[in-house]
């Protein structure tokens, strides 16, 4: 298994307090994957703090989305993806969920949502073609193991909780329409955090390479994440998840396309991927301002993160 959490946190200037965070959070998740791929079994409790740390952070600065959006590992590791999914989890929770507890929940299940991978045999995870439909189905028991994993493996003190990290686990990749696995659940019977990670796990799915396949820019990423909405997720909360990602609050500082740095200053209400942004890079006293909106060449590449 690549040991590789310290790739998250390459792309802006992140501070440090976050930046040791962010590294002793790829730890955790790695080295949990990495007992349950050695048969040993793992204890939880720290990650459920680091969780519940990871949604202060995101609170606090909610450009740290910009590690999970923006990594230039391109790299397909299953602990990456997790923790990747975990930041997009802290990120959609904070605007879907009330509940604290859930909240934390959710973020904590997204860290470990893919451990049933662990048995999967790697030359099928990292095939470079497209997998067979016997590979597919291998693949495919991975939320049944993650449970059982989950169950006989993971110690955790709170048992309530365990008991529901392992029905998450396992509901993550039912769909709406019935076409999920491994149950062909629909809509009503899927808990309502598996739908949640699975809208965050899909996303952050396509906004990454796999063996077989380049990675989408984020905001081409959004677009299949709609379309998908009308038959694998409810189409409220993929919504909410396209509209809080598409939203670059005033003030966030974004790399754009052409390499220039520069500062929203206004969002444009009807098309928010797009704002206003004051070009900073050159010359802090530069009034160059473009408006992305009417200038559709330009695109944001980046969020860059600061103190
Ligand atoms: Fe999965
Ligand atoms: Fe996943």
């Amino acid at each position: 298994m690549n040991q590789d959490y310290s790739q998250h946190h390459k792309q802006g200037y992140i501070s440090q307090s976050v930046e040791s965070f962010i590294e002793s959070l790829s730890r955790e998740i790695h080295s949990i994957y990495l007992l349950a791929e050695q048969g040993e079994s793992f204890r939880m409790d720290n990650l459920w703090k680091l969780s519940g740390k990871l949604i202060h952070h995101m609170r606090t600065d909610p450009r740290i989305i910009g590690t999970a959006l923006f990594s230039d590992n391109d790299k397909y590791s299953v602990v990456s993806h997790s923790f990747n999914t975990a930041i997009l989890a802290a990120y959609m929770g904070l605007y879907v969920l009330r509940d604290v507890l859930q909240l934390n929940l959710l973020v904590m299940t997204a860290c470990i949502h893919d451990i049933g991978m662990v048995q999967i045999p790697d030359d099928i995870l990292f095939k470079q073609t497209l997998l067979s439909n016997h590979e597919i189905k291998v693949i495919r028991r991975h939320p049944v193991i993650g449970n059982r994993l989950i169950y006989e493996a993971g110690a955790f003190a709170n048992l309530p909780i365990k008991k529901m990290l392992g029905e998450i686990i396992l509901q993550e990749h039912e769909r709406d329409g019935g076409t999920g696995y491994p149950f062909q659940i629909t809509a009503e019977q899927i808990h309502l955090l598996s739908t949640l990670l699975g809208i965050c796990d899909t996303y952050e799915t396509l906004t990454h390479a796999r063996p077989w396949r380049q990675k989408m820019h984020p905001t081409v990423a959004l677009r299949e994440i709609s379309r998908l909405s009308r038959e694998y997720f409810p189409a409220d909360y993929v919504n909410t998840f396209i509209q809080t990602l598409t939203y670059f609050p005033i003030g966030t500082i974004v790399k754009l396309n052409d390499g220039r740095i520069g500062e929203v200053i206004a969002v444009n209400s009807n098309d928010p991927q797009h704002p206003k942004i004051h070009i900073v890079d050159d010359d802090p006293q530069t009034t160059d301002i473009i408006d992305l909106h009417l200038n559709p060449n330009y695109n944001i590449n980046q969020i860059i993160i600061s103190e």
